[in-house]
């Protein structure tokens, strides 16, 4: 498959339901669906999550000599992963200005695990036939005001000994005001890299299990109990790979906030008139409006709009701006696909690797890689197998989640104002429904919130933790584990 043919879905309808396997039998002890074993499913190690952090794990552990199980809720192609620019970097737009208030160890340990992480996907896909094109990556300044954080991710870049420049002209078809250039990085097809990490997963022998969604994880005297929708799964370790960590588990979801993320294709009828030079970088602009350019093949990708899941009024406005910019700066002809995905971002701006509760190596978990989790989720990987292995990575202690204290932050604020607004809406307009689908309770499963409607991706949507839900109530990712109920009270849109 080429660049061409990376088939994502629309942005309507929604991803398909991750309960489609609710009515399969329970999963026994065994991987191979010919043999049937007693009772439920046992392993040292469960990976939760085949996304690139979860597949990632489950190979080093497997590597590793590790007894491993890994079961996921869904497909390849609905995983954030496989929806994502597919953009290899260690630049990664402004975020080494945002992370640089926390000093230069934890700046250092942060770019550590990147290039640990791209090192690792280099390799491993150059085994596997899945090409990743060199590419240069910039961090554009598009206004003046973008000017001084682009020069702090530069300060920063050449603090810490990455060989990045500034560029007063880059290659880029919109005017700026300059840029950082960091060479050596790379793109990727995401769909074709994580469809192949998980193919390489089953021949290794490793036991993975779709369909399984987990719906509680119970710390044991020793071990851990995994309550899914096909029985129960015990484990001495677990790994949460799922982005934020299904239920109310450590309080985590308390320090993400929810984004998504719009992107689209295009045809380009004249390649030559993008700037000499465009199609062998790959581009973001350091703030709002975020504009995130890659040539993909003979197609032109563009992503930005990106806005806190549930609380835009108006997503299809999202869209439409994103394309009226492009169709009017761009040298663009027919639009080819358009999609949405969402990704976790921290209260530190650090990702969270390691225990769910600190001292207690049972649970670990991996997210929050604020949209750039594709060369971080790969590090993850490397720290949470290293740890349960005992190779643990210097740069590992970091990054866990309670190596510094929860911030509040704007988003806490607007988190507590939509989930307020949301409880006082409960008791009035309990109720909706769209075409088709079942009238269902708009109060969220995971802490009573009311969930919109997103027309744009026919989906409910909680503005306060991010879950989300197909028309006909049943879930499709975030915190909540189990689907909106069927309606009771009256009907309200
Ligand atoms: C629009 C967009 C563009 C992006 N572009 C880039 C980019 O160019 N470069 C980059 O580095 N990063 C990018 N990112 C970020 C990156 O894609 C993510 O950070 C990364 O893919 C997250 O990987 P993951 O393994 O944590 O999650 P996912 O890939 O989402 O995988 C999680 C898996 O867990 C499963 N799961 C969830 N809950 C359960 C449950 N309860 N039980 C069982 N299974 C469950 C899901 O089915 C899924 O398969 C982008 C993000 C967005 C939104
Ligand atoms: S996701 Fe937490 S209340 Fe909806």
């Amino acid at each position: 498959m080429s660049e061409n043919d990376h088939d994502t879905p629309d942005i309507t309808p929604a991803s398909a339901p991750y309960d489609a396997q609710d009515a399969a039998p329970e999963i026994q002890g065994t991987g191979d669906p010919g043999v049937m074993a007693p009772g439920p499913l046992r392993a040292d190690v469960v990976v939760v999550g085949a996304g690139i952090t979860g597949v990632v794990t489950a190979q080093l552990l497997a590597d590793g000599g590790a007894d491993v199980v890994v079961l996921d809720a869904s497909t390849a192609r609905s995983t954030t992963t496989a929806r994502s620019t597919g953009k290899l970097s260690v630049l990664q737009g402004a975020h080494l200005a945002r992370i640089a208030r926390h000093g230069d160890d934890a700046v250092g340990a942060y770019l550590a695990a990147g290039f640990a992480g791209l090192g690792w996907l280099r390799r491993t896909l150059e085994g596997l036939d899945v090409p990743v094109e060199n590419r240069d990556d910039l961090t554009v300044a598009a206004t003046p005001e973008q000017q001084p954080e682009v020069g702090t991710v530069l300060a920063t870049c050449v603090r810490h000994g990455l060989a990045a420049h500034w560029v007063d002209e880059p290659p880029y078809p919109v005017r700026t005001f300059g840029a950082v250039r960091l060479p050596g990085q790379g793109q990727v097809d995401p769909l074709r890299m994580l469809s192949a990490l998980r193919s390489r997963l089953r021949a290794r022998g490793v036991r993975v299990h779709d369909g399984v969604r987990v719906r509680q994880v119970r710390r044991l005297r020793s071990g851990v109990a995994l309550r899914t929708n096909r029985g129960t799964v015990l484990a001495g370790r677990v790994v949460l790979a799922t982005g934020v960590p299904p239920g109310r588990l450590g309080g985590l979801f308390l320090r993400l906030e929810a984004g998504r993320s719009l992107l689209t294709t295009w045809d380009v009828p004249e390649p030559d008139a993008l700037p000499p030079g465009f199609a062998e970088t790959m581009s973001i602009t350091a703030d709002a409006p975020v504009r995130s350019l890659r040539m993909a093949g003979d197609l032109l990708m563009v992503g930005g709009e990106g806005y806190p899941v549930g609380r835009e009024p108006d997503p299809g406005w999202r869209l439409a701006t994103l394309e009226r910019w492009t169709r009017g700066t761009l040298p663009v002809g027919t639009a080819r696909h358009a999609w949405a995905a969402q990704d976790y971002t921290t209260d530190t701006g650090l990702p969270f690797i390691g225990p769910v509760f600190p001292g207690d190596e049972r649970v670990l978990v991996a997210t929050g890689y604020g949209k750039w989790g594709l060369t971080t989720g790969a590090a993850a990987g490397l720290a949470l197998a290293g740890r349960i292995l005992d190779e643990p990575e210097e740069w590992g202690p970091a990054l866990e989640p309670w190596a510094r204290p929860p911030e509040p932050s704007v988003s806490t604020a607007a988190t507590f104002a939509a989930q307020t607004k949301g409880w006082a809406c409960a008791t009035t307009r309990p109720t909706g429904q769209r075409a088709g689908a079942r009238r269902v309770s708009r109060v969220c499963p995971h802490l009573g919130a009311v969930v919109h409607w997103n027309d744009q991706e026919e989906s409910w949507d909680c503005p306060v933790h991010g879950s989300r839900f197909a028309a006909d109530g049943t879930r499709i990712e975030g915190p909540a584990t189990e689907d909106l109920a069927p309606a009771r009270g009256p009907r309200h849109r």
